[in-house]
């Protein structure tokens, strides 16, 4: 019989949205998960898509250690599509992606067992892409990311500047969050110690396997200023281009 933790085909699933990092490349003047666009923060932005996908019923924000009130002010005045939302609980983050996202495992409730890890810089990753990756884990899949075809020639360059290699274009596929995993695939792969840019590259470093699923235009990352002027386009005219 299987125990209630590892039963992920009916459960709700609770989103770790890390938002602890400090955008030193955005230079808004506040952390990253604070800067406006179109008028609402990324974190206000965040928040109301995963609050849109009925699937997900615990969300975890962790938070630059000065806006950890700041968050619970901002979850607080952000709602639903229908008005609901899931519980919501705010931790202070790590020095490093890696180390904020252990932070929020730690805050995982014992019926959590499918965790997506999210992060605030991808703020316009609609409810669809949530339940899309949900629903992967609930088939079974222990970890799940959605991705889209790199449209670029990516090459290899090595420390000269000199190209090494040109990987064939039609394997390549440029990873979002949220990510979906088992719980305890993840707190697994977490346990290595390793770090890693995102959280499916720990579960491929420890043995487990890593399915893809359709990701979504509007899921692109904010990093640099050019970023917030496409993300503001994508907001105001998004259903276009997906
Ligand atoms: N993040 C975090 N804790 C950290 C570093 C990053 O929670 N110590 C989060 C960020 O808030 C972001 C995500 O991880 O949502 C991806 O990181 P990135 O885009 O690099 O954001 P920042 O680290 O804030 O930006 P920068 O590297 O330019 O400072
Ligand atoms: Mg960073």
């Amino acid at each position: 019989m299987q125990t209630r933790l590892n039963d992920t085909s009916a459960s709700k699933a609770v989103v770790i949205l890390v938002a602890a990092g400090s955008g030193e490349r955005l230079a808004a003047g506040v952390p990253k998960a604070f800067a406006p666009l179109c008028g609402e923060s990324l974190l206000a932005h965040a928040l109301r898509g995963i609050f849109g996908c009925a699937e997900v019923g615990h969300v975890i924000i962790v938070s630059p250690l000065s806006h950890v009130e700041h968050c619970r002010d901002v979850a607080g005045g952000t709602n639903g599509t229908d008005g609901g939302k899931p519980r919501v609980d705010v931790v202070t983050g790590g020095a490093t992606r890696t180390a904020s996202v252990q932070a929020g495992l730690r805050a995982l409730l014992p019926d959590d067992a499918i965790v997506l890890v999210h992060d605030v810089a991808r703020c316009l990753a609609p409810p669809e892409l949530f339940a899309r990756v949900i629903g992967a884990v609930r088939t079974g899949e222990a970890a799940v990311v959605p991705g889209l075809p790199v449209t670029d020639t990516v090459k290899v360059v090595n420390a000269e500047g000199r190209v090494v290699q040109t990987p064939d274009r039609e394997s390549l596929y440029a990873i979002q969050t949220p990510q979906g995993f088992r719980r305890e695939v993840l707190e697994h792969a977490h346990a290595s110690g390793a770090s890693a840019t995102d959280d499916a590259a720990l579960v491929e470093r420890t043995g487990g396997q890593v399915r893809v699923v359709a990701g979504d235009p509007m899921a692109m990352k904010i990093t640099v200023p050019v970023d917030m002027l496409m993300a503001a386009a994508l907001l105001k005219d998004g259903l276009h281009v997906r």
